[in-house]
């Protein structure tokens, strides 16, 4: 089973109460998710691989480290999952960035695609799905399928809130997924949406409602 990581950080937390309110504006909400990107990215690459390297300072020869290992690609989840690149790329700058484009049919609350659009050398790649909403669970599992079907071997969930019952969705439907989230929240609604949550992620970022 991959390991899920709900992020107590206190700026974390923090952050996530200012998205919450109903109140915050789309600039700041839309910073917002951006730095929330940044910090849970720190949390999801503390596992990646290192080598030891010698390096010259201007002093004495340092054995130091850098990253080794396969390379990145993000994968957000349109539209909400692409307020969240710029923040990951902040730490991940050299990463390529593929776009799977979803959206809830409002009755069925099924994830229908629309687009997909993923880099060549994927399967080569270690892979960061980004998404800040996680409700049922069904378009992160489907986003996940599709790369898996690349031969993608690694992949990680970035979220920003979770419901209980997506977060078990996608643990029971993809296993080897490692799962990053700044809050759990505690429940759906009959709408499918988070309860108390933050309301609908794309028209907050983007300003469509
Ligand atoms: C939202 C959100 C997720 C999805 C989560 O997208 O950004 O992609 O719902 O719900 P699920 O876990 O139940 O699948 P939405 O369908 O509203 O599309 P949008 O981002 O284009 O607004
Ligand atoms: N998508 C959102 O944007 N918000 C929710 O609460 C659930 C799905």
């Amino acid at each position: 089973m991959g390991k899920t990581v709900i992020m107590d950080h206190p700026l974390v937390q923090h952050k996530v109460s200012l998205l919450r309110n109903k109140n915050t504006g789309t600039k700041e909400f839309k910073e917002l998710v951006s730095e929330l990107a940044t910090l849970l990215c720190y949390e999801a690459t503390r596992d990646l691989p290192t080598e030891e390297v010698e390096i010259e300072t201007p002093i004495a020869v340092a054995k130091t480290h850098i990253l080794s290992g396969r390379k990145l690609a993000l994968v957000p989840i349109l539209r909400a999952g692409l307020g969240m690149v710029d923040g990951m790329l902040v730490l991940l700058p050299a990463a390529k960035v593929g776009h799977i484009g979803m959206y809830r049919n409002e009755e069925t609350l099924e994830p229908v695609e629309y687009y997909c659009k993923l880099p060549q050398d994927i399967a080569e790649r270690e892979v960061i799905v980004l998404d800040p909403m996680l409700a049922t669970g069904g378009s992160a599992i489907d986003a996940v399928t599709q790369i898996k079907k690349r031969g993608v071997k690694s992949i990680k969930f970035i979220g920003i809130i979770g419901a209980p019952e997506g977060l078990a969705k996608l643990q029971e439907a993809h296993p080897d997924v490692d799962i990053y989230l700044a809050a759990l929240d505690e429940k759906l609604n009959e709408n499918g949406y988070i309860v108390p949550g933050l309301g609908d992620a794309g028209d907050r970022i983007f300003g469509t409602k």
